[in-house]
């Protein structure tokens, strides 16, 4: 029998509780209970017939994957090579950052290439998607508009239309009927987030939800959609400026480290294939405290800039800043120039930014910390030919880097002269390069290096 209860969740996390609290037990968020009816009892059992029995491993036959492409090719590899039919994929951000901006661009290369689309919004009015469309180039008669909350209704047009590909922006503005708990409420979120999974299974759909995303960078309502769905992906940058970097936080269909990185235009987003040429651009050239290194980006090594500032301070604790490098990395790494290179920085405020609105959390980073530090502290500047890789280990060796091949390619390609690498990363190929290569084993190698 169905029966009918009050439940509280936190809006937060999606934690659930018989009674009311100040603070959540899941996310430590205060204040985010809310009441909400849920019904339970609902025969939701297996049916004897419906039983699967076991298989073995070797009989199982491998279904083909099929994906799509929508050919933004920095889209396409942050999901792992096109879209996978049948997946259900969720993309968070805050808003105005570009999500259905995204989406509609995909949609129109989809639509090119005879793939049936239908974009759902339950936020803008089909006017307005349209005024869009126009300006984004995704103005075409085969691309299906439908401006609706109501669940039972979209699912009744995915069928009727036979949609290859469909977009709900966003997932907070559905609603499934037979729940009376208003749209975006846990309840619904969770609701309409599993019939729409069901849906992509069964019918081969591939579903897009936009979720936004609340102050401390989670898509709002419970975490378990993260767990629901194949792919999570995150839209982010820096509003005031134009950057915008597609991750994947979870993907069942590839590799999670990849990132697509895009330009915000007048006429949308614009694919930035050159990602290291856009990060290095507008660097000051022979300027104490800034440093070129190399990171890497899912298969892709990137060049940027990282600058510090050492400071005298003003107070009794010395200030660290950090803006894009983990602070607590950048806190041991002036630990180990303080006790092996004897650089004392007590009285000194030390700031490190990575230009460019880039998060980095690549250990090859260290080095270029360091020595960006090294040069702020002792006012001379790194050639701006130079670029630097390499992890620092406690004892103040400079340990081997993942791909450093690759990431010497990727600085002869942009023209640096000279890169320092860590010794134990020695090999022909590096011998051979086109740029001139360091070695160095500690970082006092290094600071010799650079700095005579
Ligand atoms: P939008 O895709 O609506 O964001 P979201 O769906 O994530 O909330 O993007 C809105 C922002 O993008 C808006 O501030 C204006 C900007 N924008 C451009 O700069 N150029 C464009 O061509 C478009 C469509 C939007
Ligand atoms: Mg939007």
């Amino acid at each position: 029998m169905a029966k009918e209860k009050k439940i509280f969740f936190c809006t937060e996390c999606g934690y659930e509780s018989a009674k009311w609290m100040g603070q959540c037990p899941g996310c430590k968020g205060w204040n985010t209970f809310s009441e909400e009816k849920v019904i339970t009892g609902k025969s939701g059992k297996v049916k004897p017939a419906e039983r699967v029995e076991a298989k073995k491993i070797t009989e199982v036959s491998a279904e083909e994957e099929v994906r799509l492409m929508t050919h933004i090719e920095e889209l396409d590899r942050v999901l792992g090579g096109g879209i996978v039919r049948g997946s259900l994929v969720l993309i968070g951000g805050d808003p105005g950052i570009g999500k259905s901006t995204l989406l509609l661009q995909m949609c129109s290369r989809l639509v090119a290439d005879k793939v049936k689309v239908l974009y759902v919004s339950g936020e803008e009015s089909l006017s307005q998607i349209m005024m869009r469309g126009k300006r984004l180039n995704a103005y075409d008669e085969n691309m299906l508009l439908l401006c609706d909350n109501d669940l039972d209704n979209v699912e009744a047009k995915i069928e009727k239309y036979d949609s290859e590909v469909v977009i709900i922006d966003s997932i907070q503005t559905m609603a499934a009927a037979d729940i009376d708990n208003a749209p975006g409420t846990v309840t619904q979120v969770r609701e309409v987030t599993s019939r729409l999974l069901k849906l992509a299974k069964t019918h081969n759909t591939a579903i897009f939800i936009v979720g936004h995303v609340t102050k401390d960078g989670q898509v709002a309502g419970p975490r378990t959609l993260e767990h629901m769905v194949d792919s999570v992906l995150y839209f982010e940058g820096d509003e005031s400026e134009g950057v915008r970097l597609l991750r994947a936080v979870k993907n069942r269909f590839g590799s999670t480290n990849e990132i697509g990185v895009f330009n915000m235009t007048g006429e949308g987003l614009e694919e930035v294939r050159n990602p290291s040429q856009m990060f290095l651009n507008g660097r000051p050239e022979d300027v104490p405290g800034s440093v070129v290194i190399a990171t890497m980006e899912g298969t892709r090594s990137v060049l940027v800039e990282l600058q510090a500032l050492v400071a005298d301070t003003n107070f009794n604790m010395p200030r660290r800043t950090s803006v894009g490098v983990d602070y607590n990395r950048v806190n041991l790494l002036i630990a180990v120039l303080e006790k092996r290179a004897g650089m004392y920085l007590g009285n000194y405020d030390c700031y490190v930014n990575i230009a460019g609105g880039l998060k980095i959390s690549d250990p090859a980073s260290d080095l270029g910390v360091a020595m960006a530090i090294t040069s702020s502290f002792k006012n001379r500047a790194i050639p701006s030919s130079t670029a630097i890789i390499g992890e620092i280990g406690l004892a103040g060796e400079i340990r081997g880097v993942t791909s450093a091949s690759r990431r010497v390619t990727e600085a002869e390609k942009m023209g640096f002269t000279r890169m320092i690498v860590p010794l134990s990363n020695r090999s022909k190929d590096l011998d051979n390069a086109g740029i001139e290569v360091v070695y160095v084993k500690n970082i006092s190698d290094a600071i010799h290096a650079l700095f005579g």
